[in-house]
């Protein structure tokens, strides 16, 4: 059997499954669960393993985390693909009959739809396993969206034997059917600040008494600006957002003290190392000359995602296979962060996107976490596909064991 026809294999055994993804993902999106607790959302992913064959299912990895095991028949690679199975605490908007019965919480960032794909995927890669070499093992992650799930399950041993890791999130900006990735950093690093400044409060019509910081946290906020803008190449993209401003609770009172929250972005390792002196000396000495105190709390989130080459170059392969060299993109940077980052630190492997919008030209859908934001469930048989050809190159580990070698000269 050739490569050309285990693609087209693939896209076949993946559009035969499309009914029962669609309805496994409805059924997920209709029970949304938050980070860290997605115990029915693992209990549907226990059920659908359960009736694969694979060699292992360990529960309870890093919270609610599943990690499967699927062993080919020769030996090879353990490559392992990612599905985050969380919700946000978003209020559903849709008005989809599908839509969340769980009030306040929704799948706004299409993690149903990744487990769904990763189901799918494991239904195809168990049903060729004597013609897989290596192994495949999958990880149902939970709490990617408090950058949490990631670490949680390495923790409890999850890379393990890895060699290699792959992931996708949909992308409702690009139609169902396109995928695309980057070479090097495709998403940014996620770290969190929270500022106290403080100064001394009293009367609002008596400042000579008073430390006021209220004007020192103002400068401050404006003053971060400048890590970015002063300290940075502007060809090293960063960006420090105060989210949070609290501060007093009367018109002519001076408070004791202002809170300030916010995030860092960066694109690459040694600025997000640089960000937490930057912001505590700005806030510091600013502080300072407005007499007050200033006293930085940094929590860093997830690095920078950085894809390895080898791996982006498969996944490209992949998409080319599956759906189409008119259908891959080289997708932008964008700063918004994914601890998936956190494998790519650990194990190579790449990070990609699956268009997840309506077909071309037709209106633009509602972004991620957005309490419209719907999903095209034409992408999910593509993305089950897409991550099992991921996987699938395992079947030829030797072009000696095969007779079509010409076909397959294109890796
Ligand atoms: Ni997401």
């Amino acid at each position: 059997m050739g490569t050309e026809d285990i693609y087209s294999g693939l896209r076949a055994s993946a559009g035969a499954i499309e009914e029962e993804l669609i309805a496994l993902r409805r059924k997920l999106h209709s029970y949304p669960e938050l980070s860290f607790e997605e115990e029915r959302t693992s209990d549907a992913v226990a059920e659908w393993l359960n009736g694969l064959g694979l060699d292992a299912v360990r529960r309870g990895v890093g919270g609610h985390g599943i990690v499967a095991e699927l062993a080919g028949s020769r030996p090879g690679p353990r490559i392992a693909l990612r599905a985050d199975m969380d919700a946000l605490p978003i209020r559903e908007e849709t008005g989809l009959p599908y839509a969340s019965q769980v009030p306040g919480v929704m799948h706004a960032c299409g993690h149903d739809a990744h487990t769904a794909m990763l189901c799918g995927a494991a239904r195809l890669l168990a049903d060729r396993r004597d013609r897989l070499a290596g192994s495949v093992r999958f990880l149902f992650q939970s709490a990617e969206e408090i950058n949490a799930g990631a670490k949680a399950m390495i923790e409890q041993g999850a890379l393990e034997g890895v060699d290699e890791i792959y992931g996708l999130h949909n992308l409702p900006t690009l139609s169902a059917g396109q995928a695309g990735t980057r070479f090097g950093a495709l998403m940014g690093s996620v770290d969190q600040f929270e500022v106290t400044v403080t100064g001394r409060g009293g009367h609002g019509a008596l400042p000579e008494q008073c430390v006021d910081p209220v004007v020192a946290a103002s400068a401050i906020v404006m003053a971060l600006q400048t890590a970015v803008s002063r300290e940075l190449s502007p060809f090293s993209p960063a960006v420090v957002t105060v989210g949070s401003v609290h501060g007093g609770a009367s018109y002519n009172v001076i408070p004791e003290r202002v809170e300030l929250a916010g995030t860092v972005r960066t694109f690459s390792p040694d600025v997000q190392e640089q960000m937490p002196d930057r912001l505590a000396r700005l806030a510091g000495r600013i502080a300072e000359a407005y007499r007050c105190t200033a006293e930085l709390h940094y929590i860093r989130h997830v690095p920078v995602l950085l894809n390895h080459d080898d791996q982006v170059r498969r996944v490209e392969e992949a998409i080319d296979a599956v759906l189409g060299r008119d259908n891959r993109i080289e997708a932008p940077p964008v700063l918004a962060g994914e601890d998936f980052s956190v494998y790519l630190g650990r194990v190579p492997g790449c990070f990609f996107w699956l268009g997840s919008g309506p077909e071309t030209g037709a209106e633009q859908a509602y972004g991620l976490h957005h309490p419209r934001y719907t999903l095209n469930e034409g992408c999910l048989a593509k993305g089950a596909a897409l991550l099992a050809a991921i996987a699938i190159r395992n079947e030829f580990p030797d072009a000696n064991l095969h007779s079509d070698n010409k076909k397959r000269s294109r890796s």
